[in-house]
């Protein structure tokens, strides 16, 4: 999967135990970036709906929460990826713009990814392929980025994985045919049809996604924006429409606070990091607001790598010190207080196991 901020890759295994603790058998991911979360939900044999304002959160989740495995045709993919591999390689857009303006990928894979993107467009515009192409794409961009995860700046020297060949892989899909939903979670929720379980993971601090993963957004949306700045960032990046109401530190509290009370499902699973405008006394009041019984978890992780590496000026001299490397990650659940326990005790379970 694509790196990405706030990803819970490490959580997918308690997150998924918790789900199962539930019975649930409807899901809705709010935040779904990567679609991770939403994509455990389908292996547990969930119906699932998945919600991000992202365009790129949104063919990820056509991939792999609309998308059935199986009554895909894994051949047709493979030999349409095979295709798309073979076409010979252009100068276009992220050859020019995050290849030589910028840095984010070798010249040799920016033309592989312009004729790849163009090439899904000109043979499946209308494909019902076409979402899993562009995931193969993205991840295989990925794997060649020279980042440390987020496009606000790339490195100074090219990194290793940047010298290796752009591979279109077909992604690895889950069963059942759920639902992507591109929107503002807080304008949608009263709208979402009421599920078993609810997981809400929103950002929660000003680190804004659209800007954050701006490279991500145009290769799916395919709209070769004005580029400015050191990073080549969208020229929408600026407006105030590409802006999260989750991002400001005064906004945020009261929109979560909203969006927690109002959407329809028995169980919510809310989760948020420590580093957080909200902090957990707060999220517990939050999820009591819904009427409901509430219990806490919480667990330790590493901080992204780029916390690791340490604060850089633009020449790449250190100007900062290395902040704190681990943080917290609490899951405050709300829903009947005996399925909230059934839950608790199925991750108490993983753990001793
Ligand atoms: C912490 S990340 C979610 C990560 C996700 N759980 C995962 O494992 O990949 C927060 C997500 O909220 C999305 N987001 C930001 N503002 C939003 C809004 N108003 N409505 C819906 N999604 C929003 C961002 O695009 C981002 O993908």
């Amino acid at each position: 999967m694509i790196k990405y901020l706030g990803s819970k890759r490490r959580l997918v295994p308690v997150l998924g135990e918790l789900f199962a603790g539930s019975g649930a058998r409807t899901g809705l991911d709010l935040f779904t970036g990567t679609t991770r979360v939403a994509q455990e939900m389908c292996r547990r044999g969930m119906d699932v709906t998945a919600v991000d304002t992202a365009s790129y959160s949104e063919v990820l989740a056509q991939c792999y929460v609309e998308a059935d495995a199986d009554t895909v045709d894994a051949a047709e993919v493979a030999g349409a990826l095979d295709r798309l591999a073979c076409l010979e390689p252009v100068r276009g857009y992220v050859t020019e713009v995050f290849c030589e303006r910028s840095r984010y990928f070798q010249p040799r894979n920016g033309m592989r990814i312009d004729a790849v993107r163009q090439g899904i467009d000109d043979l499946y515009g209308d494909s019902p392929l076409r979402s899993l192409l562009l995931t193969s794409l993205l991840r295989a961009a990925d794997a060649v980025d020279s980042t440390v995860g987020v496009q606000m700046a790339y490195l100074k020297e090219w990194s290793r994985r940047s010298a290796r060949e752009l591979v279109l892989r077909p992604p690895v899909l889950t069963p059942g045919a759920g639902r992507a939903v591109r929107a503002d979670a807080a304008s949608v929720v009263d709208d979402l049809p009421h599920v078993d379980v609810a997981y809400l993971d929103p950002p929660y601090n000003k680190h804004r996604y659209f800007a954050n993963y701006h490279v991500w957004e145009t290769l799916v949306r395919w709209d070769r924006p004005e580029p400015y700045g050191v990073a080549a960032k969208r020229a929408d990046c600026r407006d105030a429409v590409s802006r999260s109401v989750f991002n400001g530190r005064r906004t945020m509290p009261a929109a979560l606070a909203e969006t927690v009370r109002r959407v329809r499902a028995d169980t919510v699973v809310l989760s948020f990091s420590d580093e957080g405008y909200v902090a957990l006394p707060d999220l517990v009041e939050m999820c009591r607001a819904r009427g409901q019984d509430v219990r806490t978890l919480s667990f330790e992780s590493d901080r992204y790598v780029g916390a690791k590496i340490g604060i850089h000026n633009r020449a790449g001299e250190k100007v900062g010190s290395v902040g704190r490397l681990r943080n917290v990650e609490h899951l405050v659940l709300a829903g009947d207080g005996d399925r909230l326990d059934a839950m608790v005790a199925r991750v108490a379970a993983l753990q001793e196991a």
